[in-house]
């Protein structure tokens, strides 16, 4: 998490610095600061949002900055304030440092670090790591470049790291490990980032930065890329983004999440594009086709994601057991890493991000590649480090997903997942021709029917008016809709701040059912295919105990209306694409209790959009 930018050339440094950072503020948003070099160094930094900042800085001049760099912050080492807030300086205030990611060995480093005289004005572990740089610096008798590499050599963790030096002007080096950075190139001028976002309306020139890799950027003297073990020149690979200005801003809507919402159908539209070809009864995904047999002769597959994406991984099991019949696991990343996990040459890993830079999903990839599995990566972000760490694999396309909460990620995951699926069971004949095809019309009609379920909102925004002050709330769903269930609840949770809890519906009876009085809204999926009478009768448990029920059904449904408070209804599909429609109305539910609850909806408070910590 955190978010880095910086810029060094003939333009506003100031200006594309703090538009920068509130572009990356889905990184992190509890402080935020900036450093500005000319003759001096001055840093301006504060709790609280980049907003925050912008006004503080407006009360400083910035005549003759040429070069500046920012942070927004998500708290690892200290408590969000104006003193832990990034840019750190080094101890004789000639150096500047901004940090994402965590220095694992920064205890000792501080204690060897105040035997030597040195003090902290923090309690991070990025005032450690400028300090040592300092020191390496100051009796290495080497350039500052060589300082960095040679300190960051004795760190142990993950970091992305811009640094200024005040007897340089124009000079930014950075460099990374676990954590993503983006380098912008235009004519005489250079930008850092996290992402590409923030310098997207000036150049579409970028170089991803690996793993163990420095930069030391210049409006003059251009770009040198080393490595960190050993300081040799590394030759840079430029490539040509594809981003949009448009795609990042918020299009009329009053929130990203909103936004994204309604995006859903073409963000479907999107994945399937040149994949899936209904006519010719075809589904074509270019990762996949190079390794079909990899996939044909697996013992079994194991799914690795962390929440959303782990939900999406979750319906995935559902839907590769039963067109493929392969035994599909799912695993937290978190969990599966640490856990001395039994992997065999014949497993194939599916690691599903949206970012594609989640830490927890990183390591467990890199833990199953050591241990011989082939691993297929479905991330939405082109060029992130999980993209480029797996064996193959294949975008979602679901364009940026701002929200801290996601929404079309999810959906577009499951889309993804599904093609690959079926053009997996078409390969070993578990599927017969004519189920092949209903699957791609049923696919191909998800778009409009979500479109269908969009225009549903108002009605939703009434229930969410009757629900809006509950403390708890209950998600059940059976079969396919089991992980929507959860996935539901995860939405309410994170952006409303209102406890709940996902179910499989006949789970209840183990447990929840205690919690049912009238106080407690229950959201149960009852959609005619999957279980239907089995969650008919749930229905009955929960209104015989008084809870209120609403219920997200097939059109035309009567049973469930006859029982339920509130019904959604939603579409006809094929059983295994009910997790597309049903999670509409959740995320829409969940979406307006959250403004009439006066959350801040698309940067909800302790989260961050890219957990880039472990
Ligand atoms: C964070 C985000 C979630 C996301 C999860 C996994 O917690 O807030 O929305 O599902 O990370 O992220 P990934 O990018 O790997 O899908």
């Amino acid at each position: 998490m955190c978010g880095i930018v910086g810029y060094t050339g003939h333009r506003t440094p100031t200006h594309i610095v703090l538009a920068g950072l509130g572009r990356l503020e889905y990184r992190g948003y509890d402080s935020a600061g900036i450093a500005m070099l000319n003759d001096s160094l001055k840093v301006v930094k504060t709790a609280g949002k980049v907003a925050d900042l912008v006004k503080k800085t407006k009360k400083i001049n910035t005549k003759g900055i040429h070069t500046a760099l920012g942070h927004t912050r998500w708290a690892t080492h200290g408590v969000p304030n104006d003193t832990n807030a990034h840019p750190h300086f080094s101890n004789s205030g000639r150096f500047a440092i901004v940090h994402n990611g965590i220095i694992e060995n920064y205890e000792p480093l501080k204690q060897m670090l105040i035997q030597r005289g040195y003090s902290f004005q923090s309690e991070t572990d990025t005032e450690v790591l400028i300090n040592l740089i300092e020191d390496v610096y100051l009796n290495e008798n080497v350039s500052l470049p060589k300082a960095v590499q040679l300190a960051l050599c004795r760190v142990v963790g993950a970091y992305a790291i811009g640094v200024l030096d005040k007897e340089a002007p124009g000079q930014m080096i950075a460099a990374k490990l676990g954590s993503p950075l983006a380098i912008g190139i235009g004519e005489d001028e250079f930008f850092i980032a996290s992402d590409a976002s923030p310098f997207i309306e000036y150049t579409n020139r970028t170089i991803y930065l690996e793993d163990y890799e420095l930069a030391v950027v210049h409006p003059k003297k251009g770009l040198q890329i080393k490595k960190v073990h050993d300081f040799s020149s590394v030759d840079p690979y430029i490539e040509e983004l594809k981003l949009s200005l448009e795609s990042i801003e918020k299009g009329g809507y009053d929130h990203f999440m909103l936004k994204e919402i309604f995006e859903q159908p073409q963000a479907i539209i999107d994945t399937f594009r040149g994949r899936m070809l209904v006519d010719d009864n075809l589904i074509k995904l270019s990762g996949l086709e190079e390794h079909l047999d990899t996939f044909l002769t697996a013992d079994r597959i194991i799914c690795i994601a962390c929440g959303t994406s782990w939900h999406a991984a979750l319906v995935a099991e559902y839907i590769f057991e039963e067109l493929l019949r392969i035994p599909v696991e799912v695993e937290y990343a978190s969990e599966f890493r640490y856990r001395n996990p039994v992997i065999n040459s014949g497993d194939v890993v599916i690691a599903i991000s949206q970012s594609g830079e989640t830490a927890d999903t990183l390591a467990a990839i890199k833990l199953a590649k050591s241990l011989g599995a082939f691993v297929f990566g479905v991330c939405n972000v082109v060029g992130s480090s999980i993209a480029r760490e797996t064996d193959t694999g294949a975008y979602t396309h679901a364009g940026p997903e701002i929200g801290v909460a996601s929404t079309k990620a999810f959906t577009t995951q499951i889309t993804i997942l599904s093609l690959i699926a079926t053009r997996l069971a078409q390969a070993k004949q578990t599927i017969t021709k004519e189920d092949f095809h209903k699957i791609l019309v049923a696919l191909e009609q998800i778009p409009q029917q979500i479109k269908a379920v969009l225009s549903k909102s108002e009605a939703i925004k009434s229930i969410a008016q009757a629900y809006h002050k509950a403390t708890n709330c209950l998600y059940l769903g059976r079969g396919f809709n089991f992980p929507v269930a959860l996935e539901g609840a995860l939405k309410l949770k994170e952006i409303s701040y209102i406890h709940a809890e996902g179910y499989p519906a006949a789970e209840m009876k183990h447990g929840p059912i205690a919690l049912i009085d009238e106080q407690m809204p229950v959201v149960i999926i009852a959609t005619r295919k999957g279980h239907y009478e089995k969650v008919v009768s749930n229905i009955q448990e929960i209104k015989s105990r008084k809870g209120k029920i609403i219920a997200v059904v097939t059109v035309g449904d009567e049973a469930v209306a006859a029982l339920a408070d509130h019904v959604i209804e939603i579409p006809e599909t094929s059983e295994m694409l009910t997790p597309l429609l049903a999670t509409i109305p959740l995320q829409l539910l969940s979406y307006y209790i959250a403004v009439l609850r006066g959350c801040n909806v698309d940067q909800p408070r302790n989260l961050a959009k890219s957990v880039t910590v472990e």
